[in-house]
Parts: C-alpha cells; structure tokens; sequence
C-alpha cells in the first residue's frame, strides 16, 4: 500500500485515478483549489486537502507533500487566464511541486504532460497552445534534470470515450490518431506507479490496442531525450 499525492486533485483524470488507486490499497490524497470540490474528491476516494498550487510556497508544497510515496501532477490551467496563468500553473507551480517533493523526500514523481512535450517544440510561435507546450516542456526538463524517480506521460487529444485497458506508445505523427481517452491515462497512471521499469522514462502514447502493462514496460530510452 502507498500513499500517493493527487495534485489537481478535482481534475478529469484525477477524478478517475483516484478510484483506481483506492480499489487497489493505496491511499490518496488529492490536493484542490476549489474547497466546494471536496465533496467529489471525497466521492472519488480521497482525502482532499485545499491548495491553491499557483499561490502556494515551495516550503507550503513541502508540508502538502510530506509522508507520501508518490506524487501525481495532474493539475492544469486548461488554458483560463492567459498565457500569464499558464506560465503560473503549467510551468511554475509544477516546477515548485517537484522541488517539494524532493524537500519532502518524496522519491517518485510521475508527471501528466502531453505527447509533443519535447524540444523542438513542432508548434508554431502563433498556435493557441504555443504557451501552453513552452510551459510544459519547460516543467519536464526541470524534471528530467531532478533526482526524483520520474515518469512523464504524454498523452495526445483527451477525450471522454471509455477508458481502455491498452494504449500504443508512439510521438504523435503521420498515421497516428492522437485521440486519447482520459480514463485510459488515468489507468496508465496507477500502472506506472506499480512498475519501476518506467522510472526515467518518458511515455508518448495515444488509444491503441497493447496491453498497458506490457506497453508500459518497455518504452524505447529515445522519447527520455526531450531537452
Ligand atoms: N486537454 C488536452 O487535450 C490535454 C492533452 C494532453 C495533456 N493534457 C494534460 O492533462 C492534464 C489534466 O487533464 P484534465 O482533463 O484532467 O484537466 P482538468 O479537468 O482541467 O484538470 C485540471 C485540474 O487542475 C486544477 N488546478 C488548476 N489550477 C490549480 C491550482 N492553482 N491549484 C490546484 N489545482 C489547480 C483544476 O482545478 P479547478 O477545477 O479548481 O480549476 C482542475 O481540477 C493536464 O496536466 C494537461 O496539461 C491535456
């Protein structure tokens, strides 16, 4: 049994994590800007713990932190407030999240990112997700250069068709629908979490047809090389 930190907590797919997580013995506890979310998190099988993560102090995110095994950055700023909360939230607040998880002597950390997070950025400078992707990309080479053991996810287009028990690993490309199923990245979360063989690992998948256990465990070292 582990204790693992749901950070945006109230979010889709942490939403659907946490059950999973629950069901299998781990406990949870996830962290919520919203207190009226409470009672969904609760719902959902966590203790939800209100933390404004955009406004909250490196040493505030160490005590948030603290006693637990994992951490699980799902939070978002879903593109509300500009590129100014974007950079705040997507870049700064996970960045600050990950030092506290070392301050806290958390050792694992698995990031929910997207499936183009890797430099060069192939998105144009005008795209309305450029900010977006900077802030992102800029979160996980911090974390790529931490000692925390990492798993960066890169999902490609959520969606809210059912979850899956399968995926395919691959970057986004010709040939490849990037629909992914929210459910289906809240299943590959809890599975990275129970499997050391993704540590320093980065994960590009989409909805496909593998196992995610056996896609899971061995993902080509070449998608780790983003910076
Ligand atoms: N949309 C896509 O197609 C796409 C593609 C690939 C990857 N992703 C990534 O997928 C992840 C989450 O997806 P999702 O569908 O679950 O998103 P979501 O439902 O928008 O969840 C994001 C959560 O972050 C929370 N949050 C925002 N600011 C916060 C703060 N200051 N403190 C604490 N919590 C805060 C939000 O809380 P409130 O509800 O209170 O605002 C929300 O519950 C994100 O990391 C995103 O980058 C998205």
């Amino acid at each position: 049994m582990s204790h693992i930190v749901i950070i945006g907590g109230h979010g889709q797919i942490a939403l659907k994590l946490a059950p999973l997580l629950k069901e299998r013995g781990d406990s949870v506890t996830s962290l919520i800007r919203n207190p009226e979310h409470a009672a969904d998190v609760e719902a959902a099988g966590a203790r939800p713990v209100v933390v404004d993560v955009e406004h909250a102090s490196t040493e505030e995110l160490t005590a948030a932190l603290s006693g637990a095994d994992a951490v699980v950055w799902s939070a978002g700023a879903g593109g509300k407030g500009g590129a100014q909360r974007t950079y705040a939230v997507d870049r700064d607040a996970a960045i600050r999240s990950m030092d506290a998880a070392h301050a806290a002597g958390v050792r694992r950390y698995v990031m929910v990112s997207f499936n183009g997070s890797r430099s060069p950025l192939q998105i144009p400078k005008d795209h309305p997700l450029y900010d977006y992707a900077v802030a992102k990309l800029a979160a996980d080479t911090h974390l790529v250069g931490t000692e925390l053991e990492w798993t960066i996810l890169g999902p490609g287009t959520l969606s809210d068709e059912p979850a899956a028990d399968t995926v395919r690993v691959t970057p986004l490309g010709e040939g490849v629908s990037p629909d992914t199923s929210r459910g289906t990245v809240a299943k590959v979360a809890a599975a990275v979490l129970d499997q050391p063989a993704t540590i320093r690992r980065v994960i590009p998948f989409v909805d496909g047809s593998t196992p995610i256990t056996e896609a899971v465990a061995d993902v080509p070292e070449e998608y780790s090389d983003i910076a």
